[in-house]
């Protein structure tokens, strides 16, 4: 379903795939990541190629909630119980940094950017406990926090945490515009080239993609979950997808931007759309492909936001998904077996506006030679703790015991001829195969049922209408072709 954002996005114009061109750093992927580092590259005067497998903006950052904020529900206590003190203060240090540069280059974009307060509220009485480590983390990291009383929610909350002066953004404005500057530095932006692996020996690397190869001195994989297979990444990572809707609603909708600390989660802000300001409302998250409904979690909040703004009428629902780290850091730097060529920024447990940009701020200082800010070098040496670790294994458990659940639910289930019924999905076996059937507007269609990533039992998402895979994020349109995730080849037709 496309996203605000999408909807009203400037139109951003793709250069043409020129194959066998050498460019001093190639980035695949055109979010956030990618084109703030092609842009702070292209400043420093290299020749950067950003290849995108879809659109500019597709995936995560075309639908994000778009909050720019340092105070991030309770990021803080978890970073600190799992990394220590002083990672959490370099965390803090390095999403400062993040907010700052793209708060200076987002002000000056007609509707890129609007300043409001940012609260992590309780909704429960238990909640309050959780405000108020976060307040203590966040005095601690040198944040100027407040403990205060939401007045403007319709409903009860039992406290929260502020942080004034943060920020709201509209996520495809910024991105039009560093796909412009980029341009004007002589980048290019190429969509529609999916890169499928590399070789980083010998110099330069050899970049394979869908439309043929290029060279590269250095190659950055900004592809929310990296797409080769180097260094593991996608046994590290935990891909949770969520919601956000958007609605008009009769009178004055808060000012603030509001995350709850406990379940249910609720996130707030506001955004303009053309004359009119819209609420929008998002939580609801899960693993990816793990609901038996994604749909139901869309009624849900529709639901939720009648009852506290009677008469709110809804314009847009959309969901994304972003992954979370052992650890709540996210991973970057160089890949493993990429011979010093191949970095990587990943894992941003949605919050990529600030750590998207301190990411790319680090991968540029790096590739340029300039030096790397000292919370970039805190972060990059932080130790795997005993509870990262088990956060690791425990995760790693959930994904074996999903492939397992996966195949014996396709096993048992045998695919009519006339399956499915409109609008939905099953997989199911055909013959000893695992297949996934959907009858989407008229059109039947029936693909391998399995993940080409590695192997897993693919779920249906009732709300997006994609085969969705619960290892490892990868999703695939009914069509089967690759929509985001570790996985690079669609889906087998059948
Ligand atoms: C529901 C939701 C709400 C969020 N809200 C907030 C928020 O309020 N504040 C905040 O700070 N963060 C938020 N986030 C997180 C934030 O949106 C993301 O962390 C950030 O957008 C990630 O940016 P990215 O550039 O790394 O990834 P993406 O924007 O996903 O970009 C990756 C790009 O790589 C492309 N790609 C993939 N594979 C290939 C390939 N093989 N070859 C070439 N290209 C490829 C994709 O098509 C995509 O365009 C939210 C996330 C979600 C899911
Ligand atoms: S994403 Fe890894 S098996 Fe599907």
């Amino acid at each position: 379903m496309t996203s605000l954002w999408q909807e009203t996005a400037p139109g951003i114009p793709t250069d043409e795939f020129e194959p066998r061109a050498h460019y001093d750093v190639v980035i695949a992927g055109a979010g956030l990541t990618g084109l703030t580092t092609a842009m702070l590259l292209a400043r420093a005067g290299k020749r950067v190629a950003v290849l995108e497998a879809r659109e500019v903006g597709a995936v995560a950052t075309g639908r994000t909630t778009g909050k720019l904020s340092v105070l991030q529900g309770q990021q803080l206590q978890r970073i600190r119980s799992t990394s220590g003190r002083r990672v959490m203060r370099a965390y803090v240090e390095a999403n400062r940094a993040g907010f700052d540069w793209l708060l200076d280059y987002a002000s000056p974009l007609e509707g890129a950017v609007e300043r409001r307060n940012a609260y992590s509220y309780a909704g429960t009485a238990d909640g309050i406990l959780t405000v108020r480590a976060e307040h203590e983390a966040a005095i601690e990291a040198g944040l100027d926090a407040r403990l205060v009383s939401p007045e403007e929610l319709p409903y009860p909350s039992y406290g929260a945490v502020m942080l004034p002066d943060q920020a709201q953004l509209d996520p495809l404005v910024v991105l039009a515009a560093l796909a412009a500057e980029l341009r004007s530095l002589g980048g290019v932006v190429v969509e529609g080239s999916r890169v499928l692996g590399l070789a980083a020996r010998p110099a330069p690397v050899r970049v394979a993609t869908t439309r043929g190869e290029v060279l590269a001195d250095r190659v950055v994989i900004a592809t929310g979950s990296p797409v080769l297979d180097r260094g593991l990444y996608w046994a590290k990572l935990k891909p949770q997808r969520s919601y956000v809707l958007s609605f008009r609603v009769p009178g004055a909708a808060p000012k603030g931007m509001y995350l709850s600390v406990d379940a249910p989660t609720r996130s707030l802000r506001t955004a303009g759309s053309g004359e009119e300001e819209l609420l929008l409302v998002g939580g609801n998250g899960h693993g990816v492909g793990r609901h038996d409904s994604p749909a139901s979690c869309v009624d849900d909040l529709t639901a939720w936001t009648l009852q506290h703004w009677p008469g709110a009428e809804r314009t847009h629902a959309w969901s994304a998904q972003d992954y979370e780290t052992p650890h709540r850091v996210p991973f970057s730097g160089w890949m493993p077996r990429g011979a010093g060529r191949v970095y990587l920024a990943t894992g941003y447990d949605k919050w990529g506006m600030t750590n998207a940009v301190q990411c790319a701020l680090t991968i540029a200082a790096t590739l340029t030679g300039d030096e790397v800010p000292s919370w970039a070098r805190t972060l990059g040496r932080r130790i795997t703790t005993p509870q990262a670790l088990a956060a690791g294994l425990g995760a790693n458990a959930a994904v074996g015991w999903w492939y397992a659940k996966g195949y014996a639910r396709a096993l048992v289930h045998r695919l009519d001829d006339d399956a499915p019924t409109a609008g939905e999905g099953e997989i199911g076996r055909d013959g000893w195969r695992v297949s996934a059937a959907s009858r989407i507007d008229g059109a039947e269609c029936r693909v391998s049922g399995i993940c080409t990533h590695l192997g897993a039992a693919l779920t249906w998402n009732d709300h997006e209408r994609s085969w969705d895979c619960p290892a490892h994020g990868s999703r695939f349109s009914a069509e089967g072709e690759v929509l985001e995730g570790p996985a690079t080849r669609p889906l087998a037709r059948r």
